[in-house]
């Protein structure tokens, strides 16, 4: 399989703090690749990175094809957020908050795709998002990013403040994206066993570099994956 999206020897910054310090990573058509690494690692800044949001060097491609750095012409190539805290608009309802998925990647259209994987959310379509729990509106973070039909997903944290059961289905709902649709997925995830779970591939991230790259299987036998992540 070829690379979707790779990453070579980038470099980011916030002013004059260097976070990234020569990031490479690949994911391919099709695949779940998870991101692990301490707080504070870089893992969001890669995210934004890739997203246009951070000021860069180095390359990043997309099928092959170097993106634009703004967040609009990453989100026209294909490529949608679901930042860490959801980024959904607690004032807008459910609908127009889903509308704001399709219109940032320049489409519209994309309801009944949402609807067919959150069919609870066309219920809600009035209701205000901010009055969501807390498990419906990173549910809805998703189906927000599904609205652009891009072609791979960034996904940040999404288990962060969520009960299991919650966590376990939003999993579940990538998983069927992923082997339905072949919807490819980089994820961002502290609960390090469940990411290795969906994830075919991981790499850690240690304060701005990879420190390690293996399939989820070579990293769950890892002894410093356990004893850091995975805590046995
Ligand atoms: N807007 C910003 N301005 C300045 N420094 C920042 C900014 N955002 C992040 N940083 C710094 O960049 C470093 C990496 O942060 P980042 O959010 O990417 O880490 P992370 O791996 O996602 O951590 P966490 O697991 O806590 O979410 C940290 O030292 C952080 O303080
Ligand atoms: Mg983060």
């Amino acid at each position: 399989m070829s690379a979707l999206l790779e990453l070579r020897d980038v470099h980011a910054r916030y002013g004059a703090v260097k976070v990234l310090h020569g990031v490479s990573l690949s994911v391919r058509e099709g695949e779940v690749v998870a991101l692990l690494g301490a707080n504070g690692a870089g893992k969001t800044t890669t995210l934004r990175t890739i997203s246009g949001m951070v000021k860069r060097s180095g390359e990043i491609l997309l099928a092959g094809r170097r993106i634009a750095s703004s967040p609009e012409g990453v989100a026209r190539a294909g490529v949608a957020h679901v930042p860490e805290g959801r980024g959904t608009f607690a004032e807008l309802s459910v609908r127009d908050n889903l509308r704001l998925g399709a219109y940032a990647a320049g489409r519209n259209g994309g309801f009944t795709r949402a609807y067919a994987y959150f069919p609870w959310l066309e219920e809600r379509a009035a209701q205000q998002a901010g009055t969501l729990s807390g498990g419906e509106q990173q549910m809805l973070a998703l189906a927000r990013a599904l609205m652009s039909h891009p072609r791979l997903l960034l996904l940040d944290e999404p288990s962060l403040g969520l009960a299991p059961r919650v966590v376990r289905e939003l999993f579940q709902i990538v998983r069927r994206l992923n082997e339905e649709e072949g919807l490819a997925v980089l994820v961002v995830e502290q609960n390090a066993s469940l990411a290795l779970d969906v994830a075919t591939r991981a790499y850690v991230l240690e304060t701005g570099r990879v420190a390690l790259e293996g399939s989820s299987d070579e990293l769950r036998a890892n002894d410093d994956v356990r004893r850091s992540y995975l805590g046995y």
